[in-house]
């Protein structure tokens, strides 16, 4: 299949991105963390058959269940290509395996700092081609009906799975490395920096309309830390993506920065120079309005638990959170990822509520 027609049909829903830039929006937009996963039934039709990383690595696949929950949810004002943050370590030769009810494993993790220079960081970003060819591919499937998020692991997060090896709950291992090697770990920072920004830029020459940037793991980090571990990162990223697009005279797409667990430094993440921050749901919408003022959109924020409750109360929830955020310069989403047991009713009340809110 040639996936190399960039001729892509016209957006007909650009809520997305008006909100992105700060512009009028007829109704709020939506779009849901983890929309295509494991809570409809089409997508474990489609894993059933496939591992997850083949789905990845499958631009036909990838693309079916990033359409999934479009054809289900009326009401979605986007898409998130199917894809996962951890594809860069596999870019970088670390082997990475999804066991089901276990997540992400890593067989060999980093044990020590000298296997920083093992990863190859040389053709990691045409290594992940696949994702580039899955965005070209439902950039066209998609008929313009909404935009298409491409998006990447930040800096710390990914550090954090390959030093641990998978998901952590006390991410012990790279504290201790935090704490003993500073230096290598900025070393290896800067290397997944590096890869990140090209790796972005590919996603936008393919047909990424929006970039989220999911630094999940900053619930694990102090307000000092997230100053010295993450946000350099985070700002280099949105600075080197964006200088790159000019210099090869591309247009700009919007960015968003989600950092799980960062509300304690949403003044420095307003200062990052990206158009959009998420927040996950222990962060009150007026304070963090208050906080970075009115020139950033401010993306998220339901419990993603609150969609287990009757729909009545997810439609008031809903309705409630909208009428804090406004209207003006807000997406509406989960705090996090939505989980597999959801009922998908809940869903469709959410998203619908959403458009009804304002
Ligand atoms: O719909 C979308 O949002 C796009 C797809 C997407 C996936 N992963 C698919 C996925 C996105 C944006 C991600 C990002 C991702 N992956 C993050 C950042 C977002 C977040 O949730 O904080 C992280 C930390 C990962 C790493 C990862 N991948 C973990 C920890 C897990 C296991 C947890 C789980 O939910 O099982 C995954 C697996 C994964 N990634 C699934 C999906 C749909 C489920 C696995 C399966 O199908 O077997």
């Amino acid at each position: 299949m040639d996936f190399s027609n960039k001729q892509f049909p016209l957006l007909k829903n650009d809520r997305l991105l008006r909100a992105a830039r700060g512009q009028e929006v007829d109704k709020v937009p939506v779009w849901v963390m983890r929309q295509a996963g494991r809570y409809l039934p089409e997508f474990q039709a489609v894993r059933a058959k496939h591992d997850f990383f083949t789905v990845c690595r499958t631009p036909e696949l990838a693309c079916e269940v990033t359409l999934q929950p479009l054809r289900r949810f009326e009401h979605l004002d986007a898409s998130i290509i199917f894809s996962d943050i951890l594809v860069i370590p596999q870019a970088l030769g670390m082997t990475v395996e999804m066991h089901p009810g276990k997540g992400p494993v890593f067989p060999n993790p980093l044990q020590d700092v000298s296997e920083i220079n093992n990863l190859k960081e040389e053709g990691a970003v045409s290594r992940l081609s696949y994702v580039g060819d899955a965005i070209t591919l439902t950039r066209h499937k998609i008929e313009g009906k909404v935009p298409l998020i491409g998006f990447t692991g930040a800096p710390f997060t990914l550090m954090g799975y390959m030093i641990e090896g998978g998901g952590s709950k006390t991410m012990s291992k790279t504290k201790d490395w935090l704490e003993k090697y500073p230096k290598d770990v900025h070393r290896l920072l800067a290397l997944l920096t590096r890869v990140i920004i090209n790796y972005l830029v590919m996603q936008v020459e393919s047909g990424a309309q929006l970039l989220q940037v999911f630094e999940s793991s900053a619930d694990h980090l102090t307000r000092e830390q997230f100053i010295e571990f993450s946000t350099p990162y985070l700002k280099d990223i949105r600075s080197g993506v964006k200088n790159i697009l000019n210099e090869k005279n591309i247009e700009q797409v919007p960015m968003t920065v989600f950092a799980k667990g960062g509300g304690h430094s949403l003044d420095i993440q307003a200062d990052l120079g990206y158009e959009t921050i998420g927040l996950d749901w222990t962060v009150d919408p007026i304070e963090a309005r208050k906080i970075v003022g009115e020139n950033i959109t401010l993306q998220g924020n339901l419990d993603p638990q609150d969609l287990y409750k009757r729909p009545d109360e997810i439609k008031t929830l809903t309705i409630d959170m909208v009428k804090k955020f406004g209207k003006h310069r807000y997406i509406a989403n989960l705090g996090h990822g939505i989980t597999p047991q959801t009922p998908i009713e809940s869903m469709t009340v959410f998203t619908e509520s959403v458009h009804e809110a304002v």
